[in-house]
């Protein structure tokens, strides 16, 4: 979605810190950007639909755009097309106001209605274009610039991160309402942005602004303050991870670069949680939550980790069920007595809110598994566990998914009464050493070539393999833009088998040489009499390699972080067939990292 970065105080650096700041949200999503400057010349804005090289070319075109502050912005579109004009900045009728935003202004027509009334042109299709003509307003009132933005934003239902430039006044101005902002404190300069990213490598001090807040930064510095102006106090935080964290570390694209970097998220996730000697498993996080049941809301691949750790929690005794996160917020189940557990990798993404803040509406206790410190779910859950993965930058998400379904085994073995499953603990000690077995030597890479002509891709597997398929099936749409679903092998022959062909590879994971292996065998020789190439992703505990035209091995361990191995063999394929056939793997088109409207 929508990238916002401000900076003051970056002195002749300010166009160069915008534009980094820029590249550094690309990973978000977008179809155009655009900056806003304000130096002795007045304000200056520069926008273009498009990647932003076609920005960069046009600041070069044009030389001599500077500034002393000033904030950009990559827009995912919503309101209108990706033209130049639906890009932001956007103006008022003067041009000396300059807005960029993220969420969505639920009343902007009848705002727009009612400017246009008083004379206003606009100049986009977009909703955000009324904030600059209220604050246009406001300054022909005779409001100074912060005043008159505040009033402006009080005219403001519905979900935004807003940051405002105004020739002539020595701020940026920002408020908060349901869309994230963060701001990085340094020595001399002060930034802000969707996304910490965006600023690392300037800072590692942040300050994570909440809903209802305004800031104002200057050269004197930033100072937070509520509503009425009332200044707020705040606590700067300090990020753990470093700016080469965000970087590609020359891998080709972030998501193989995040795929290899499992086992150490792996690693961290699991860091101080588990006591191996004691067969014990702590999240201090949770004090002494003992649930009764517990509900799962999520979205994506963050779904799938839910449904994974629901089938966890059942198989130990507690009642848990997985939700699509829209789906619980509009209608959420009566029980209040559950846990509810947003699964998020950004902690950001509205659906997934929505239902969280249901619940606590409904008096449930919430808990946050997120990856992202600081984010609003984190804010606003009562408990908070994170999942440790680092920044995750490629659209599709990899090691939070894999991190996801660690943190819900560790959460499974807490909330299950009685001691900590042995088993379990020594199979998730040994997970970060399994994977890295699993990227040394996968032949993920060939099976890619071998059917990168298919005409669609199939993914089954039973009980916790199910989530698997369902995640495989996306990260193959995703970034290669194939045709893929992801089935329970059970249900394989009550319909899709009617689409299996000598053309639709399936993969099917089977592990070890129990009843659900057997079962999955028995579905894997159906697609084999219809000729359709099939790939076992195994431990090779059962015979299935004999009915198999490729083998993606896993090691052998236990079913649960089996579950886990055999994804990263999936992440690996879908990669390779999207690095062959020339797909935008770390952008796909018209995704977002974080889905922040509903
Ligand atoms: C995953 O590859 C997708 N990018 C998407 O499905 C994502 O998992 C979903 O939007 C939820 O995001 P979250 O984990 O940040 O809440």
């Amino acid at each position: 979605m929508c990238g916002i970065i401000g900076c003051v105080g970056c002195g002749d650096q300010t166009l160069t810190t915008l534009v980094h700041g820029l590249s550094k949200l690309e990973y978000r999503g977008y179809d155009s950007a655009g900056v806003a400057l304000v130096g002795d010349d007045g304000l200056q804005v520069v926008k273009k639909a498009g990647e932003l090289d076609s920005l960069r070319g046009e600041l070069d075109a044009l030389e001599g755009v500077s500034g002393t502050l000033g904030v950009g912005h990559t827009r995912w579109s919503t309101h209108g097309p990706p033209t130049d004009e639906n890009a932001h900045p956007h103006q008022d009728c003067t041009g000396d106001v300059g807005v960029v935003h993220n969420g969505i202004i639920e009343n902007y027509q009848s705002l727009r209605d009612e400017l246009e009334s008083a004379g206003h042109t606009f100049e986009s299709d977009t909703d955000t274009e009324v904030v600059p003509h209220l604050v246009e307003e406001g300054l022909e009132d005779g409001l100074d610039a912060e005043a008159a933005f505040r009033e402006a934003v009080s005219r403001l239902d519905g979900a935004f991160a807003l940051a405002c430039v105004v020739a002539g006044s020595d701020a940026v101005l920002v408020a908060r309402n349901d869309s994230p902002l963060v701001l990085g404190i340094d020595d001399g300069a002060t930034y802000l942005a969707s996304d910490v990213p965006a600023f690392r490598e300037f800072t590692d001090r942040v300050v994570y602004l909440d809903d209802g807040e305004f800031a104002r930064l200057d050269a004197d510095g930033w100072r937070v303050s509520d509503v009425k102006g009332e200044t707020i106090e705040k606590s700067v935080e300090t990020v753990e991870w470093d700016a080469e964290d965000t970087g590609k570390s020359g891998y080709d694209h972030f998501m193989l670069k995040e795929i290899h970097e499992q086992p150490r998220a792996l690693r961290q996730c699991l860091q101080g949680r588990v006591d191996e000697l004691g067969g014990t498993v702590t999240l201090e996080e949770l004090g002494d939550l003992e649930p009764d049941r517990i509900h799962l809301v999520a979205a994506g691949t963050s779904y799938h980790a839910a449904v994974y750790g629901s089938q966890l929690l059942q198989a130990d005794g507690v009642p848990a069920q997985a939700f699509f996160a829209h789906e619980y917020a509009s209608s959420p189940p009566p029980d209040t007595d559950a846990l509810v557990v947003g699964v998020s990798q950004s902690g950001e993404t509205a659906d997934t809110l929505s239902a969280t803040r249901t619940a606590r509406r409904h008096g449930a206790e919430t808990l946050a598994l997120t990856n992202t410190v600081g984010s609003t779910m984190a804010r606003e859950c009562d408990h908070v566990c994170y999942i440790r993965s680092g920044p995750e930058i490629g659209v599709a998400a990899t090691k939070t998914f894999a991190g996801q379904q660690t943190a819900l085994n560790l959460l499974t073995q807490v909330a299950t009464p009685g001691p900590s499953d042995r088993d379990v603990i020594e199979a998730l000690r040994e997970l970060p050493s399994d994977t890295q077995e699993i990227l040394d030597e996968s032949n993920a890479e060939t099976v890619a070539e071998e059917l990168l002509d298919s005409d669609a891709y199939f993914f089954i597997g039973r009980a916790l393999n199910y989530p698997v398929a369902l995640e495989g099936a996306l990260k193959m749409k995703e970034i290669t833009y194939k045709h893929a679903e992801g089935f329970a092998a059970g249900e394989l022959k009550h319909g899709p088998l009617a689409l299996v062909t000598g053309n639709t590879p399936v993969f099917a994971t089977v592990v070890g040489d129990g009843e659900l292996a057997r079962k999955t065998i028995g579905n894997v020789k159906e697609v084999e009499a219809r000729d359709a190439p099939v790939v076992a992703v195994t431990d090779g505990v059962s015979d299935v390699k004999r009915y198999a035209d490729h083998v993606l091995e896993v090691p052998d361990t236990h079913p649960r972080t089996a579950a886990i191995l055999a994804n990263v063999q999936l992440q690996l394929v879908s990669y390779y067939t999207a690095a062959k056939l020339g797909r935008s793997i770390d952008k796909p088109r018209n995704l977002a990292k974080s889905v922040t409207v509903e």
